[in-house]
């Protein structure tokens, strides 16, 4: 069948079309309907159906590929390599989740995960599934104050975490951190589960925390069976940053996930059971949850995990993995591609990569050298997808399962299966011709595998992503495109105050919050700009509320974003002004100031306030530039 055909049934017969995906996954009990939309823009998938995550990825495959690897766990900071079968992930889930029941984590409690690339974190996020508890992973390069946002929003029982992770040989501390956060939450974990990997010197709280060690000796024989759940079951919390500095709690259910990933992995990644999946990124973010962990195990694919740059030892790290596990899928983000192309070339041809067959790339824009270089290097088909943390798996690709269709360069092609998309006019709703510039929004029913709500607050669902358009309750995936004749999407950045850097999605209003906690500070703003390597830097303009105080303002600025939400929240400069360009009615113009950062014509300034502010921010630029 052709890509058209499908998509158009996925379309039009919605009940049928993932009725028959659905018998991809192992169903306890059938579900009684495919569809439920009677309260829109709410979409439930599979209502009545009984079904579980972690057997998905593990339990169903027993049978069949027992002793196959399921996971690689890849260190290049410790040198530790450990594969696990799929029995003994089996066993490793089953100690996780029987210490998770000893401690009183039952079915709808939250677990917070906040761990490096070690093979326990995907222990722990495959025995919440199985014991039907929600995890929410937080990314471990978020620090104490986004850790405690989370800790109060989730209210977890348990919280699971390493001592420290490492990154370029150092050990980055973990527990400290954490114990810094439950301080500042109002809420309070009842235990905190520390797997100790030796890295650093950390103090346990009597009463609290456990050792996983020993927890994981104490229940070494333990079989704890699925807890079946419905298929609306939230499987986890995902926080994801938004307009507000508020991170939103992207939740997701279960069987419609499961359905969703398994169809990805056969129609758009084209893994096979039996074959190895190495996806790059972290299980902190979207893209390691539903490829690091879920899609691949579902679907009966090894996977990496794994924890160093891509440099380390050098830069020919991954390439290597991908000969010693026949790699034949592997998914990674533009930015590392970029760091690589700085390498020498010879890095890429050094090792076997006859069992690869594509390499996916997704997270932010694929710019074509990028593109040009990695396929000339690697000989393999380069595949952009777009997609979100609240989708969860791919909106825009070719989907080279169903039909092999032309790529275009700077495109990542066209709308998924499932996928109804529409190209709107901003202001007035309209629905958009070939190449007019919309935002790129869904009609709903949105697929099954999409977020389902906002953790513990529908309303805020309904207004942040239904609510935008004009007229229309139709999802705002809140990035700008252009649409050409032949259907293919060019996504052209993001409407709101999310920046992406490096791959990684940050809210600039959390990043003004946390400069503004400083005492010296009066007023910021802060604004993403164009970067060659990391595609986005987050740059803020501060003015200081001592302006004779100022000698070492920028470097505490630094200092307070990386101990408040982490290092990976940085910004490359904060300059010191003394005024922000703002329209009479008080808001500041962050438009102009990026572009006055980048270099660029602000446009049309005549509603400012003051006109001389830009020409001042300019020459702080300058100046800067000059004593650098
Ligand atoms: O702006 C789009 C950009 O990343 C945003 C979503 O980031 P996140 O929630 O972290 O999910 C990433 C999942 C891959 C989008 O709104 N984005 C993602 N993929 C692409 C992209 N921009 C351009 N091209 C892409 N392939």
């Amino acid at each position: 069948m052709s890509y058209k055909t499908v998509h158009a049934q996925s379309i039009q017969d919605p009940q049928t079309f993932w009725g028959e995906e659905a018998k991809h996954i192992h169903w306890e009990k059938p579900f009684d309907t495919v569809l439920d939309y009677s309260k829109p823009p709410f979409a439930h998938w599979f209502k009545g159906g009984l079904t579980n995550l972690c057997y998905n990825a593990v339990d169903r495959h027993l049978a069949q590929r027992g002793d196959q690897i399921a996971l690689v766990a890849v260190s290049t900071e410790t040198d530790i390599e450990k594969a696990y079968t799929f029995k003994e992930l089996h066993a490793e889930v089953n100690r996780m989740a029987a210490i998770l029941k000893a401690n009183g984590v039952g079915k709808g409690d939250r677990v917070l995960i906040y761990m490096p690339m070690i093979a326990e974190a995907s222990f722990a996020m495959l025995a919440c599934a199985r014991i039907g508890a929600i995890h929410s992973v937080v990314f471990g390069g978020f620090a104490s104050h986004s850790l405690a946002s989370r800790i109060e929003d989730a209210t977890p029982k348990m919280i699971i975490t390493a001592e420290a992770g490492m990154r370029g040989g150092k050990a980055v501390p973990y527990k400290p951190l954490l114990d810094e956060a439950i301080a500042l939450s109002s809420y309070k974990p009842a235990k905190v589960l520390i797997v100790n990997r030796g890295l650093s010197e950390f103090v346990m709280v009597d009463g609290r925390d456990l050792d996983y060690t020993a927890e994981r000796l104490a229940h070494l024989h333990a079989e704890v069976p699925v807890e079946w759940v419905d298929a609306t079951h939230t499987s986890y919390i995902l926080y994801t940053s938004g307009t507000t500095g508020k991170p939103k709690g992207v939740q997701r259910d279960t069987g419609g996930y499961a359905v969703a990933l398994s169809s990805a992995m056969r129609l758009i990644f084209c893994g096979k059971p039996g074959e190895t999946m190495f996806t790059t990124s972290d299980i902190g973010w979207v893209v390691g949850h539903s490829f690091i962990i879920y899609g691949p195990l579902i679907n009966g694919t090894a996977t990496i995990m794994y924890e160093g740059t891509p440099l380390r030892p050098d830069g020919g790290i991954w390439w290597s993995l991908v000969e010693k596990y026949k790699v034949s899928v592997m998914f990674s983000a533009p930015t590392a591609i970029r760091v690589l192309k700085k390498q020498d070339p010879a890095f890429l041809t050094k090792y076997d990569l006859s069992s690869l067959r594509t390499l996916f790339l997704a997270g932010e824009p694929l710019d074509e050298p990028t593109a040009t270089w990695i396929h000339e290097a690697i000989g393999k088909p380069v595949v952009d997808n777009y997609w979100q943390t609240e989708t969860g798996w791919p909106i825009l690709a070719i989907q080279r399962g169903i039909e092999v269709m032309p790529h275009k360069f700077g495109s990542p092609g066209l709308p998924v299966f499932g996928y109804n998309m529409k190209l709107l006019d901003e202001a007035t709703g309209e629905e958009l011709g070939p190449d007019q510039k919309g935002v790129v929004a869904i009609e709903g029913p949105l697929p099954p595998g999409c977020m389902q709500t906002v953790w513990g607050d529908d309303a805020r669902y309904v207004k942040t992503y239904w609510s935008t358009i004009p007229g229309k309750l139709i999802y705002s995936t809140f990035d700008w495109g252009i649409k050409d004749k032949d259907g293919y999407y060019f996504i052209l950045g993001r409407t709101d105050d999310v920046i992406n850097v490096a791959g990684h999605r940050l809210g600039t209003r959390e990043i003004e919050e946390s400069i503004s906690s400083h005492a010296n500070i009066s007023e910021v703003a802060v604004v993403g700009i164009e970067d060659k390597l990391k595609g986005q830097v987050a740059i803020g303009f501060a003015i200081p509320k001592d302006a004779s105080n100022v000698a070492n303002l920028e470097a505490e600025l630094m200092k307070t974003v990386d101990s408040q939400l982490g290092a990976v929240a940085r910004p490359a400069r904060v300059y010191i002004v003394t005024a922000l360009p703002k329209t009479r009615s008080g808001k500041i113009v962050r438009r102009a100031l990026q572009a006055v950062a980048e270099g660029r014509d602000p446009g049309d300034i005549s509603t400012m306030e003051d006109q001389t502010v830009l020409a001042h921010i300019k020459t702080v630029i300058q100046e800067s530039a000059k004593k650098a």
